[in-house]
Protein backbone atom coordinates (compact mmCIF):
# COMPACT_ATOMS: atom_id res chain seq x y z
CA UNK A 1 0.00 0.00 0.00
CA UNK A 2 1.27 3.35 -0.88
CA UNK A 3 0.54 6.07 1.82
CA UNK A 4 0.14 9.56 1.77
CA UNK A 5 0.75 11.08 5.93
CA UNK A 6 -0.75 14.57 5.83
CA UNK A 7 1.29 16.96 9.08
CA UNK A 8 5.01 17.95 10.34
CA UNK A 9 4.95 17.56 13.48
CA UNK A 10 5.88 14.92 16.09
CA UNK A 11 2.76 13.05 15.79
CA UNK A 12 3.09 12.51 12.24
CA UNK A 13 7.11 11.11 12.86
CA UNK A 14 5.55 8.80 15.01
CA UNK A 15 3.04 7.77 12.35
CA UNK A 16 5.67 7.60 9.76
CA UNK A 17 8.21 5.38 12.24
CA UNK A 18 5.70 2.88 12.36
CA UNK A 19 4.83 2.63 8.72
CA UNK A 20 8.69 2.66 8.09
CA UNK A 21 8.14 -1.11 9.95
CA UNK A 22 5.26 -1.73 8.77
CA UNK A 23 5.40 -4.61 5.25
CA UNK A 24 2.11 -3.25 4.17
CA UNK A 25 3.51 -0.08 3.75
CA UNK A 26 5.28 -0.12 0.45
CA UNK A 27 6.15 3.99 -0.23
CA UNK A 28 5.37 5.95 1.99
CA UNK A 29 5.26 9.90 1.39
CA UNK A 30 4.56 12.64 3.98
CA UNK A 31 3.39 15.99 3.24
CA UNK A 32 5.22 18.15 4.60
CA UNK A 33 6.35 16.11 7.10
CA UNK A 34 10.20 17.25 8.91
CA UNK A 35 13.51 15.68 9.24
CA UNK A 36 12.68 12.97 11.16
CA UNK A 37 10.00 11.87 8.66
CA UNK A 38 12.77 12.51 5.74
CA UNK A 39 14.23 9.26 7.37
CA UNK A 40 11.07 6.99 7.10
CA UNK A 41 9.49 8.28 3.86
CA UNK A 42 9.91 11.08 1.08
CA UNK A 43 8.92 14.53 2.04
CA UNK A 44 6.81 15.89 -0.31
CA UNK A 45 6.03 20.06 -0.11
CA UNK A 46 2.41 20.22 -0.15
CA UNK A 47 0.58 22.29 2.63
CA UNK A 48 -2.24 19.73 4.69
CA UNK A 49 -4.75 22.40 3.05
CA UNK A 50 -4.17 22.56 0.08
CA UNK A 51 -6.55 20.00 -1.42
CA UNK A 52 -6.23 20.17 -4.93
CA UNK A 53 -2.09 19.63 -4.57
CA UNK A 54 -3.00 16.98 -2.22
CA UNK A 55 -5.56 15.17 -4.70
CA UNK A 56 -2.89 15.75 -7.90
CA UNK A 57 -0.14 14.50 -6.27
CA UNK A 58 -2.34 11.53 -4.78
CA UNK A 59 -3.24 10.60 -8.60
CA UNK A 60 0.58 11.08 -10.08
CA UNK A 61 1.77 8.72 -7.77
CA UNK A 62 -1.13 5.83 -7.61
CA UNK A 63 -1.61 6.81 -3.43
CA UNK A 64 -3.72 4.04 -2.26
CA UNK A 65 -4.08 5.70 1.26
CA UNK A 66 -4.37 9.40 2.99
CA UNK A 67 -3.76 9.63 6.64
CA UNK A 68 -4.78 12.97 7.95
CA UNK A 69 -2.39 13.76 11.05
CA UNK A 70 -3.92 17.12 11.59
CA UNK A 71 -7.42 18.46 12.14
CA UNK A 72 -7.37 21.69 10.09
CA UNK A 73 -7.59 19.49 6.97
CA UNK A 74 -10.67 17.55 8.46
CA UNK A 75 -12.50 20.25 9.46
CA UNK A 76 -12.23 21.67 5.94
CA UNK A 77 -13.64 18.84 4.45
CA UNK A 78 -10.88 16.76 3.05
CA UNK A 79 -12.56 13.57 3.20
CA UNK A 80 -15.69 14.57 1.45
CA UNK A 81 -13.34 16.50 -1.10
CA UNK A 82 -11.82 12.91 -1.95
CA UNK A 83 -15.03 10.76 -1.57
CA UNK A 84 -16.40 13.57 -3.94
CA UNK A 85 -13.99 13.99 -7.20
CA UNK A 86 -14.92 10.72 -9.47
CA UNK A 87 -10.88 10.30 -9.72
CA UNK A 88 -10.18 10.35 -6.03
CA UNK A 89 -12.80 8.20 -4.63
CA UNK A 90 -10.44 5.14 -4.67
CA UNK A 91 -8.36 6.67 -2.35
CA UNK A 92 -9.01 5.91 1.13
CA UNK A 93 -8.61 8.59 3.54
CA UNK A 94 -8.19 8.20 6.90
CA UNK A 95 -10.11 10.80 8.98
CA UNK A 96 -13.84 11.45 9.53
CA UNK A 97 -16.10 13.69 7.19
CA UNK A 98 -16.87 17.37 7.58
CA UNK A 99 -19.77 16.66 9.66
CA UNK A 100 -17.55 14.19 11.82
CA UNK A 101 -15.29 16.54 12.42
CA UNK A 102 -17.55 19.06 14.04
CA UNK A 103 -17.01 16.94 17.24
CA UNK A 104 -13.53 18.95 17.21
CA UNK A 105 -14.72 22.04 14.88
CA UNK A 106 -17.42 23.21 17.01
CA UNK A 107 -17.70 22.83 20.86
CA UNK A 108 -21.18 24.11 20.75
CA UNK A 109 -22.01 20.73 18.09
CA UNK A 110 -19.96 18.38 20.60
CA UNK A 111 -21.68 19.52 23.68
CA UNK A 112 -25.34 18.99 21.71
CA UNK A 113 -24.13 15.47 20.64
CA UNK A 114 -23.19 14.63 23.12
CA UNK A 115 -26.70 15.63 25.49
CA UNK A 116 -28.50 13.69 22.38
CA UNK A 117 -26.60 10.58 23.42
CA UNK A 118 -26.69 10.86 27.19
CA UNK A 119 -22.57 11.09 27.40
CA UNK A 120 -21.65 12.38 30.23
CA UNK A 121 -20.18 16.25 30.24
CA UNK A 122 -20.06 19.44 31.16
CA UNK A 123 -23.43 21.61 31.81
CA UNK A 124 -23.58 24.21 29.06
CA UNK A 125 -25.40 26.74 27.73
CA UNK A 126 -24.37 27.97 24.66
CA UNK A 127 -24.49 31.86 23.96
CA UNK A 128 -24.12 34.53 21.28
CA UNK A 129 -25.00 37.74 23.37
CA UNK A 130 -23.14 39.38 26.68
CA UNK A 131 -26.70 39.87 28.31
CA UNK A 132 -27.84 35.66 27.56
CA UNK A 133 -24.16 34.75 28.55
CA UNK A 134 -24.18 37.14 31.95
CA UNK A 135 -27.26 35.56 33.11
CA UNK A 136 -26.08 32.12 33.09
CA UNK A 137 -22.76 32.92 34.56
CA UNK A 138 -24.14 33.82 37.41
CA UNK A 139 -26.35 30.37 38.00
CA UNK A 140 -22.38 29.05 38.48
CA UNK A 141 -20.43 28.85 41.39
CA UNK A 142 -16.39 29.94 40.14
CA UNK A 143 -14.53 29.49 38.31
CA UNK A 144 -16.26 29.94 35.21
CA UNK A 145 -15.38 28.20 31.61
CA UNK A 146 -15.26 29.75 28.57
CA UNK A 147 -15.04 28.44 25.25
CA UNK A 148 -14.93 29.79 21.64
CA UNK A 149 -16.88 27.32 19.72
CA UNK A 150 -14.96 27.13 16.64
CA UNK A 151 -11.04 26.00 16.25
CA UNK A 152 -8.85 28.66 17.69
CA UNK A 153 -5.45 27.02 17.29
CA UNK A 154 -5.70 25.33 20.81
CA UNK A 155 -6.36 29.50 22.39
CA UNK A 156 -10.14 29.62 22.65
CA UNK A 157 -10.56 28.17 25.99
CA UNK A 158 -10.58 30.37 28.97
CA UNK A 159 -10.82 29.70 32.49
CA UNK A 160 -11.70 33.18 34.79
CA UNK A 161 -12.00 33.14 38.58
CA UNK A 162 -14.06 35.91 39.44
CA UNK A 163 -17.52 36.66 37.78
CA UNK A 164 -16.91 40.11 36.46
CA UNK A 165 -13.90 38.84 34.67
CA UNK A 166 -15.49 36.11 33.30
CA UNK A 167 -18.46 38.86 31.37
CA UNK A 168 -15.42 40.99 30.35
CA UNK A 169 -14.35 38.17 28.99
CA UNK A 170 -17.15 36.56 27.40
CA UNK A 171 -17.54 40.06 25.55
CA UNK A 172 -14.15 40.37 24.17
CA UNK A 173 -14.40 36.67 22.67
CA UNK A 174 -18.10 37.37 21.66
CA UNK A 175 -16.52 40.53 19.90
CA UNK A 176 -14.48 38.73 17.71
CA UNK A 177 -11.32 37.87 19.99
CA UNK A 178 -10.85 34.54 17.80
CA UNK A 179 -12.93 35.76 14.77
CA UNK A 180 -15.39 33.59 13.43
CA UNK A 181 -14.50 31.24 15.91
CA UNK A 182 -15.77 33.03 18.98
CA UNK A 183 -18.76 34.65 17.64
CA UNK A 184 -20.77 31.71 19.51
CA UNK A 185 -19.15 30.93 23.23
CA UNK A 186 -19.66 27.89 25.07
CA UNK A 187 -20.43 27.99 28.94
CA UNK A 188 -19.57 25.06 31.03
CA UNK A 189 -20.04 24.31 34.72
CA UNK A 190 -15.79 23.98 36.17
CA UNK A 191 -14.94 20.06 36.58
CA UNK A 192 -12.32 19.65 39.28
CA UNK A 193 -10.45 16.81 38.69
CA UNK A 194 -7.49 14.94 36.81
CA UNK A 195 -7.35 14.63 33.09
CA UNK A 196 -6.51 11.63 30.42
CA UNK A 197 -6.80 10.84 27.18
CA UNK A 198 -8.32 8.11 25.14
CA UNK A 199 -8.02 7.00 21.40
CA UNK A 200 -10.37 5.01 19.85
CA UNK A 201 -10.19 3.96 15.96
CA UNK A 202 -13.87 3.38 14.45
CA UNK A 203 -14.80 2.40 10.71
CA UNK A 204 -17.82 4.33 11.51
CA UNK A 205 -19.70 1.07 13.21
CA UNK A 206 -17.16 -0.65 15.31
CA UNK A 207 -14.14 0.43 17.13
CA UNK A 208 -10.97 -0.86 18.58
CA UNK A 209 -9.87 1.31 21.81
CA UNK A 210 -5.96 2.24 21.59
CA UNK A 211 -3.65 2.74 24.82
CA UNK A 212 -4.99 5.75 26.95
CA UNK A 213 -2.39 8.45 27.86
CA UNK A 214 -1.86 11.61 30.04
CA UNK A 215 -0.53 14.75 28.39
CA UNK A 216 1.37 17.33 30.37
CA UNK A 217 0.01 21.23 28.62
CA UNK A 218 2.03 23.53 31.22
CA UNK A 219 4.91 24.96 30.45
CA UNK A 220 6.37 24.90 34.44
CA UNK A 221 7.60 21.94 36.33
CA UNK A 222 4.79 21.05 38.63
CA UNK A 223 1.77 21.76 35.70
CA UNK A 224 2.56 25.86 36.27
CA UNK A 225 2.56 28.68 33.44
CA UNK A 226 1.19 28.78 30.24
CA UNK A 227 -0.27 26.23 28.23
CA UNK A 228 1.70 24.91 25.37
CA UNK A 229 0.85 21.97 22.73
CA UNK A 230 2.21 19.60 25.05
CA UNK A 231 5.24 18.97 27.14
CA UNK A 232 5.49 15.18 27.39
CA UNK A 233 3.09 12.26 27.34
CA UNK A 234 2.99 9.11 29.66
CA UNK A 235 0.80 5.74 28.48
CA UNK A 236 -0.49 3.60 30.04
CA UNK A 237 -1.97 5.78 33.14
CA UNK A 238 -1.58 4.19 36.70
CA UNK A 239 -4.82 5.28 37.78
CA UNK A 240 -7.28 4.12 34.95
CA UNK A 241 -8.14 1.06 36.72
CA UNK A 242 -9.94 -1.40 35.04
CA UNK A 243 -13.22 -0.38 36.74
CA UNK A 244 -12.35 3.47 34.91
CA UNK A 245 -12.02 1.60 31.48
CA UNK A 246 -14.95 -0.12 31.62
CA UNK A 247 -16.85 3.27 32.46
CA UNK A 248 -15.35 4.91 29.60
CA UNK A 249 -16.38 2.60 27.35
CA UNK A 250 -19.66 1.95 27.66
CA UNK A 251 -21.45 5.36 29.21
CA UNK A 252 -18.78 7.39 26.43
CA UNK A 253 -16.90 5.35 23.71
CA UNK A 254 -19.60 3.06 22.85
CA UNK A 255 -21.89 5.82 22.70
CA UNK A 256 -20.30 7.97 20.93
CA UNK A 257 -19.67 5.32 17.89
CA UNK A 258 -23.40 4.73 18.52
CA UNK A 259 -24.52 7.97 18.01
CA UNK A 260 -22.19 8.86 15.09
CA UNK A 261 -23.53 6.05 13.27
CA UNK A 262 -27.64 6.89 14.59
CA UNK A 263 -27.23 10.74 12.91
CA UNK A 264 -25.69 8.82 9.55
CA UNK A 265 -22.43 10.76 10.13
CA UNK A 266 -19.48 9.67 7.76
CA UNK A 267 -16.27 8.69 10.19
CA UNK A 268 -13.54 6.50 9.35
CA UNK A 269 -10.65 7.38 11.45
CA UNK A 270 -9.57 8.30 15.21
CA UNK A 271 -11.32 9.73 17.84
CA UNK A 272 -9.66 11.49 21.03
CA UNK A 273 -11.79 11.56 23.83
CA UNK A 274 -10.02 14.27 26.48
CA UNK A 275 -11.73 13.08 29.65
CA UNK A 276 -11.57 14.42 33.36
CA UNK A 277 -12.04 11.93 36.39
CA UNK A 278 -14.43 13.55 39.12
CA UNK A 279 -14.29 11.39 42.35
CA UNK A 280 -14.48 8.00 39.93
CA UNK A 281 -16.50 9.29 36.91
CA UNK A 282 -15.26 10.02 33.74
CA UNK A 283 -16.77 13.07 31.76
CA UNK A 284 -15.61 14.37 28.35
CA UNK A 285 -13.93 17.34 28.49
CA UNK A 286 -13.67 17.89 24.85
CA UNK A 287 -13.18 15.90 21.68
CA UNK A 288 -10.68 15.90 18.76
CA UNK A 289 -11.12 14.03 15.63
CA UNK A 290 -7.63 12.84 15.14
CA UNK A 291 -5.05 12.01 17.71
CA UNK A 292 -3.11 14.08 19.93
CA UNK A 293 0.50 15.29 20.14
CA UNK A 294 2.41 14.58 22.02
CA UNK A 295 -0.12 11.26 22.92
CA UNK A 296 0.61 10.02 19.80
CA UNK A 297 4.39 9.17 20.26
CA UNK A 298 3.79 7.47 23.22
CA UNK A 299 0.52 5.72 22.02
CA UNK A 300 1.96 4.22 18.75
CA UNK A 301 5.20 2.85 19.98
CA UNK A 302 3.09 0.66 22.44
CA UNK A 303 0.99 -0.86 19.39
CA UNK A 304 3.06 -4.02 18.37
CA UNK A 305 0.00 -4.28 15.75
CA UNK A 306 0.95 -2.30 12.13
CA UNK A 307 -1.28 0.21 11.29
CA UNK A 308 -2.28 -0.61 7.56
CA UNK A 309 -4.45 -3.98 8.35
CA UNK A 310 -6.19 -1.76 11.01
CA UNK A 311 -6.30 0.97 8.30
CA UNK A 312 -7.25 -1.58 5.48
CA UNK A 313 -10.30 -3.27 7.75
CA UNK A 314 -11.54 0.46 8.53
CA UNK A 315 -11.92 0.81 4.53
CA UNK A 316 -13.57 -2.33 4.42
CA UNK A 317 -15.84 -1.59 7.16
CA UNK A 318 -14.53 -4.63 9.21
CA UNK A 319 -12.22 -3.42 12.42
CA UNK A 320 -14.22 -6.24 14.36
CA UNK A 321 -12.07 -8.61 12.06
CA UNK A 322 -9.33 -7.43 13.43
CA UNK A 323 -6.63 -7.42 16.97
CA UNK A 324 -5.32 -5.15 18.69
CA UNK A 325 -1.95 -5.66 20.56
CA UNK A 326 0.12 -3.53 22.84
CA UNK A 327 3.40 -4.04 24.62
CA UNK A 328 2.82 -3.58 28.76
CA UNK A 329 5.26 -1.33 28.96
CA UNK A 330 5.18 2.19 30.17
CA UNK A 331 6.51 4.78 27.78
CA UNK A 332 7.53 8.25 28.47
CA UNK A 333 7.90 11.33 25.70
CA UNK A 334 9.32 14.16 26.97
CA UNK A 335 9.22 17.13 24.97
CA UNK A 336 12.14 19.45 24.00
CA UNK A 337 10.98 22.99 23.29
CA UNK A 338 12.54 26.01 21.97
CA UNK A 339 13.73 29.10 24.10
CA UNK A 340 11.06 31.14 24.93
CA UNK A 341 8.27 28.99 23.77
CA UNK A 342 5.38 29.14 23.74
CA UNK A 343 5.51 33.11 23.44
CA UNK A 344 7.98 34.05 20.75
CA UNK A 345 10.85 31.30 20.57
CA UNK A 346 14.39 30.78 18.70
CA UNK A 347 14.40 29.54 15.50
CA UNK A 348 17.40 27.98 13.56
CA UNK A 349 19.55 26.87 16.44
CA UNK A 350 21.60 24.01 14.96
CA UNK A 351 20.46 20.99 17.21
CA UNK A 352 24.27 18.62 18.15
CA UNK A 353 22.92 14.98 19.24
CA UNK A 354 25.55 12.73 20.82
CA UNK A 355 25.39 8.61 20.07
CA UNK A 356 21.56 7.65 20.26
CA UNK A 357 20.67 6.55 23.65
CA UNK A 358 19.69 2.48 22.57
CA UNK A 359 15.60 1.73 23.25
CA UNK A 360 14.82 5.49 22.70
CA UNK A 361 13.05 7.61 19.88
CA UNK A 362 14.11 10.82 18.97
CA UNK A 363 10.83 11.88 17.18
CA UNK A 364 11.23 15.09 15.54
CA UNK A 365 8.39 17.93 15.78
CA UNK A 366 10.00 21.22 14.64
CA UNK A 367 12.80 20.67 12.81
CA UNK A 368 14.32 21.60 9.51
CA UNK A 369 17.44 20.38 7.70
CA UNK A 370 19.53 22.40 6.26
CA UNK A 371 22.69 20.99 4.60
CA UNK A 372 24.33 19.09 6.73
CA UNK A 373 23.02 20.65 9.78
CA UNK A 374 19.51 19.61 11.70
CA UNK A 375 18.23 23.27 12.95
CA UNK A 376 15.04 24.26 15.31
CA UNK A 377 12.14 25.54 13.42
CA UNK A 378 9.26 25.07 15.56
CA UNK A 379 8.46 25.74 19.35
CA UNK A 380 8.30 21.86 19.99
CA UNK A 381 11.42 20.71 18.65
CA UNK A 382 11.54 16.83 19.30
CA UNK A 383 9.93 14.92 21.69
CA UNK A 384 12.40 11.98 23.12
CA UNK A 385 9.69 8.65 24.19
CA UNK A 386 11.59 5.88 26.06
CA UNK A 387 10.45 2.64 27.71
CA UNK A 388 10.41 0.92 31.06
CA UNK A 389 8.87 -1.23 33.44
CA UNK A 390 7.43 1.51 34.90
CA UNK A 391 6.75 5.58 34.97
CA UNK A 392 9.91 6.12 36.94
CA UNK A 393 12.56 3.98 34.81
CA UNK A 394 10.93 5.28 31.41
CA UNK A 395 11.20 9.20 32.69
CA UNK A 396 14.56 8.32 33.83
CA UNK A 397 15.57 6.64 30.64
CA UNK A 398 13.99 10.03 28.40
CA UNK A 399 15.23 12.52 30.66
CA UNK A 400 19.04 11.00 30.25
CA UNK A 401 18.93 10.69 26.62
CA UNK A 402 16.92 14.73 27.17
CA UNK A 403 20.42 15.80 28.39
CA UNK A 404 22.42 14.42 25.11
CA UNK A 405 20.78 16.57 22.59
CA UNK A 406 22.05 19.96 22.27
CA UNK A 407 20.80 23.42 20.57
CA UNK A 408 21.07 26.59 22.49
CA UNK A 409 17.83 27.31 24.39
CA UNK A 410 16.85 24.27 25.17
CA UNK A 411 14.19 23.72 27.70
CA UNK A 412 11.99 20.56 28.88
CA UNK A 413 10.17 19.51 31.76
CA UNK A 414 12.08 17.18 34.29
CA UNK A 415 8.56 16.02 36.10
CA UNK A 416 6.80 14.59 33.07
CA UNK A 417 4.69 11.61 34.96
CA UNK A 418 6.01 12.27 38.51
CA UNK A 419 2.46 12.89 39.50
CA UNK A 420 1.77 9.37 38.26
CA UNK A 421 4.59 7.47 40.06
CA UNK A 422 3.90 5.36 43.26
CA UNK A 423 5.07 6.68 46.28
CA UNK A 424 8.16 6.58 47.96
P1 LIG B 1 -10.32 22.00 25.70
O1 LIG B 1 -9.69 22.74 24.58
O2 LIG B 1 -11.82 21.89 25.63
O3 LIG B 1 -9.64 20.67 25.95
O4 LIG B 1 -9.96 22.80 27.02
C1 LIG B 1 -8.63 23.08 27.34
C2 LIG B 1 -8.39 22.76 28.80
O5 LIG B 1 -9.24 23.54 29.61
C3 LIG B 1 -8.69 21.32 29.17
O6 LIG B 1 -7.64 20.45 28.91
C4 LIG B 1 -8.97 21.46 30.66
O7 LIG B 1 -7.76 21.50 31.39
C5 LIG B 1 -9.64 22.80 30.76
N1 LIG B 1 -11.10 22.66 30.75
C6 LIG B 1 -11.91 22.66 29.70
N2 LIG B 1 -13.19 22.51 30.06
C7 LIG B 1 -13.21 22.39 31.40
C8 LIG B 1 -14.23 22.20 32.38
N3 LIG B 1 -15.52 22.13 32.05
N4 LIG B 1 -13.86 22.11 33.67
C9 LIG B 1 -12.56 22.19 34.02
N5 LIG B 1 -11.55 22.38 33.15
C10 LIG B 1 -11.86 22.47 31.86
N1 LIG C 1 -2.11 17.07 23.28
C1 LIG C 1 -3.36 17.64 23.03
C2 LIG C 1 -3.75 17.74 21.63
O1 LIG C 1 -3.17 17.14 20.74
O2 LIG C 1 -4.71 18.43 21.34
Amino acid sequence: MQILLLGGGGREHAFAYKFAQDPGCTRLFIAPGNTGTAECGTNVALAVTDFDGIGRFALANAIDMVVVGPEEPLVRGIVDYFRDDPALRRVAVIGPSAAGAQLEGSKAFAKKFMVRHGIPTAQYREVSTVEDGASFLKTLPAPYVLKADGLAAGKGVLILDRLDEAIAALQTMLAGQFGEASRRVVIEEFLSGIEFSVFALTDGRHYKILPEAKDYKRVGEGDTGLNTGGMGAVSPVPFVTPELWEKVETRIIRPTVAGLAAEDIDYKGFIFFGLIKVGDEPYVIEYNCRMGDPETEVVLPRLKTPLTPLFEAIRAGRLDTVQLETIPETAVAVMLTAGGYPGEYRKGDEIRMAAPRPGCLYLHAGTRQAEEKVLTHGGRVMAITAFGASVEAAAGQALAAAEQVHYEGKYYRRDIGRDLMAPE
